[in-house]
């Protein structure tokens, strides 16, 4: 209830809400009140179905004083729970807080289970059928959203299973990936290069760095273009895990294929983030994630991940 744009609207809702609650006492009181003119035989003188009459009788203690309760124990619970506009309540109860709870006292109950795999190194980790069958559950639900339940990945979500790494692939280079995140820039480069054409021909010339289809007249007139790309793709365009920058050299693309995606990367660029896990999941969780994943590329054991 913290998501008010403005307090107006937070008293605004905290005003209805009272006054309401209030209105309906004041229903009570009025027609409480009011006299009907009976007749005699306290009856008002409607009649329905010939013979059916509605008589004057004054409500009936009991269900005003029940009335009068849930009034009492409305505003008892507001003033107890979050409800009134922004005010969070004497208990300062929330969803979130619930969650908080429950999760910490979820990872409470399974550090033992964790902790026969933290005292492994990460190479021992990914060979324990029981810590990758963690691993795996851990993955779906926390990393198959972006990099696909088999870990493939898809444009734009670096594939875990191969051994192309952005940003190294050894369990530390892994284990920082995943709990600090990752933000690769790879800034717009068309100013730097020059006119469009030279763009096509730079592009033709990082398409030959892997053999691809490519105009050859093209790629060698880009070629001295590449100059500026090497500071990061390094000399060949092999890429350095130290600023994410992707191998150019080999045919796996993270951002599509061909000359098209090519120029359209040189002249736009691109930041690309995986959100860091600290704080989300807990060390111990991380560690046999790390050993999940390093698994996917080097792990010979069958069932621990891809060959
Ligand atoms: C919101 C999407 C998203 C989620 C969720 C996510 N990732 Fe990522 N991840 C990315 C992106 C995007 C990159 C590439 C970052 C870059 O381009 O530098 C990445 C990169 C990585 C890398 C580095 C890959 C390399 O080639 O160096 C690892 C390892 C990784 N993620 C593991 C995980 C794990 C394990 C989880 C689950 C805890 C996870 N990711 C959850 C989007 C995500
Ligand atoms: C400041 C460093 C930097 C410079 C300079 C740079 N790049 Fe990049 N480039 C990156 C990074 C980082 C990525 C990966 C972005 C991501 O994480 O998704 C990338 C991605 C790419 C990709 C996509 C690769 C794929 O697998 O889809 C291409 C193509 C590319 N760069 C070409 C170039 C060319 C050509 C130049 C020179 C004009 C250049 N880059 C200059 C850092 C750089």
């Amino acid at each position: 209830m913290s998501d008010f744009i403005h307090d107006f609207w937070s008293h605004y809702v905290a005003i209805a809400t009272l006054a309401s609650i209030l209105a309906c006492l004041l229903l009570l009181w009025i027609t409480a009140r009011a006299k009907t003119p009976a007749s005699e035989d306290n009856t008002t003188g409607h009649v329905w179905d010939e013979d059916l009459r509605e008589m004057n009788n004054p409500m009936p203690r009991w269900w005003m004083g029940l009335f009068v309760l849930t009034i009492v124990f409305g505003l008892g619970y507001l003033f107890v729970f979050p409800g009134l506009g922004s005010y969070k309540g004497r208990l300062e109860w929330s969803t979130d807080g619930e969650y908080t709870k429950d999760l910490a006292k979820a990872n409470r109950e399974l550090e033992p289970v964790y902790a026969a795999y933290t005292a492994l190194p990460v190479e021992k980790v990914a060979t324990d059928p029981g810590a990758m069958a963690i691993g795996e559950r851990l993955f779906l639900n926390n990393c198959a959203q972006c990099h696909g339940s088999d870990a493939r990945g898809g444009k734009g979500f670096p594939n875990l299973t191969d051994n192309d790494w952005l940003h190294g692939g050894s369990p530390e280079k892994i284990k920082e990936s995943i709990t600090r995140g990752r933000i690769g820039v790879m800034p717009p480069m068309a100013e730097a290069v020059g006119t469009p054409e030279d763009v096509k021909n730079l592009a033709n010339y990082v398409l030959s760095l892997s053999g691809s289809p490519h105009d050859s007249v093209r790629a060698g007139l880009g070629k001295s273009k590449f100059t500026v790309c090497a500071s990061c793709h390094g000399i060949g365009g092999v890429g350095n895990t130290a600023v994410g920058a992707p191998n150019l050299s080999d045919r796996i693309w993270l951002h599509g294929y061909g000359l098209d995606a090519i120029i359209q990367m040189i002249n736009t660029g691109k930041t690309n983030q995986m959100p860091a896990q600290q704080g989300r999941l807990t060390e111990a969780q991380i560690h046999v994630l790390t050993g999940y994943v390093w698994g996917l590329s080097n792990a010979k054991t069958p069932g621990a991940g891809a060959p």
